[in-house]
């Protein structure tokens, strides 16, 4: 029996219909559960073979729980370690290099720091900013956001120097991104499970946050070249950051998408803010994502201890059976040839 955990946070809808969709598709074979966990041990069992993570970045005892069960072999959805290093502002910067449309975005210095961290610290720290050069590239109406953040929290549209200088004071101890404000035309958030599958929903950022008003209904909302271009560039975002589910936003402007923001790993999937039938498309994309990584075998990421753990005497084995498959068919290959091409030559004789 294969068994699938999921750690959550408040969320109500989407833990229940995951659950039970993995529990009927799997017929008692793969079961699917809520994680429960207490203090954990260095030397824990691996419990489950699937976990689905909703939380861990707002819970750092989830977080080191979840790396330690990657240890065992535990697949976790998403990579626990990734999601530790990413962070908003290097996925712009990365997702600009390969091609897809970014705003024009500064990373900026934090605007306070702990006790420890004095003047003396950040000797390395240009003083003052070049606010000016700053705000002459990003342009205006700019949008100051947290390098690595969601919920909408510490979000704010700027439209003038004052006014950045205002809301940068309020930041604190926040890294902080300042972004080219696209005054876009329409607007998409995008489900994307496996790097594979995607569903584009039209989205209207002026309703009220998770007011279910949000997620709009519109027949083809896009053109079919738009539709192509945005499927594109959501596959080429989670392929690049190796998220197995995340979420991509796309503010399209004069017929351009520019993706703003790609680090939801752990998107909202409630029915009441979502709506029906793209909770039911997530759900059932998911699903079909553990069902397919369980049959085939869950190829853990590679990690630097990978082969420290793998013992010497299995590693050489492995190579020896490496070795004996690849020179055998070469040798009846090359036999074969051999045969062939006297056969050739008997018949051009003939
Ligand atoms: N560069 C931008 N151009 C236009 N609108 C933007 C831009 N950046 C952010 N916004 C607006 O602000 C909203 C919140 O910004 P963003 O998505 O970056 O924050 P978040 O906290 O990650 O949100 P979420 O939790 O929804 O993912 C967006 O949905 C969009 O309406
Ligand atoms: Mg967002």
């Amino acid at each position: 029996m294969k068994k699938v955990g999921i750690l959550v946070g408040r969320e109500v809808t989407f833990p229940e219909s995951i659950i039970n969709s993995i529990n009927e598709k799997g017929n008692g074979e793969v079961v699917a559960e809520m994680v429960k966990v207490g203090g954990i041990r260095l030397d824990e069992e691996k419990k489950y073979d699937v976990i689905i993570d909703r939380i861990s970045h707002e819970v750092p005892f989830y977080r080191a729980t979840l790396k330690r069960m990657a240890l065992e072999g535990t697949y976790i959805i998403n990579n626990p370690f990734w999601w530790s290093a990413d962070d908003k502002f290097f996925n712009f910067s990365l997702a600009a290099k390969i091609g897809v449309a970014i705003p024009k975005t500064v990373l900026l210095p934090q605007q306070d720091y702990i006790p420890d961290i004095t003047s003396e610290s950040l000797r390395n720290l240009e003083f003052p900013l070049d606010w000016e050069g700053i705000v002459e590239y990003v342009g205006f109406p700019a949008f100051l956001k947290p390098f690595d953040g969601g919920g909408w929290k510490n979000v704010s549209k700027i439209h003038s120097l004052e006014e950045l200088w205002y809301k940068y004071n309020q930041s604190g101890k926040l890294c902080m991104t300042l972004q080219e404000g696209i005054e876009f035309d329409q607007f998409v958030r995008c489900y994307c499970v496996g790097q594979e599958k995607v569903l584009i929903m039209p989205y209207d950022p002026s309703k009220p946050y998770l007011s279910g008003m949000q997620y709009v209904n519109v027949d083809d909302y896009l053109s079919p070249e738009l539709h192509a271009r945005i499927e594109k560039d959501v596959k080429t975002i989670c392929k690049a950051l190796g998220y197995d589910l995340n979420t991509v936003e796309f503010a399209i402007k004069d017929g351009v998408p520019y993706a703003i923001d790609f680090m939801n790993p752990a998107p909202d999937a409630e029915i009441a803010s979502v709506g029906e039938y793209n909770h039911n498309w997530i759900v059932n994309a998911l699903t079909n994502f553990i069902f397919e990584k369980l049959e085939k075998g869950c190829s853990t990421p590679e990690y630097r201890w990978s082969a420290l753990l793998s013992p010497p005497a299995q590693i050489a084995k492995k190579k020896t059976a490496k070795t004996t498959e690849t020179t055998k068919p070469k040798t009846a290959k090359t036999k074969k040839t051999i045969k062939e091409k006297s056969q050739a030559k008997n018949a051009g004789a003939k």
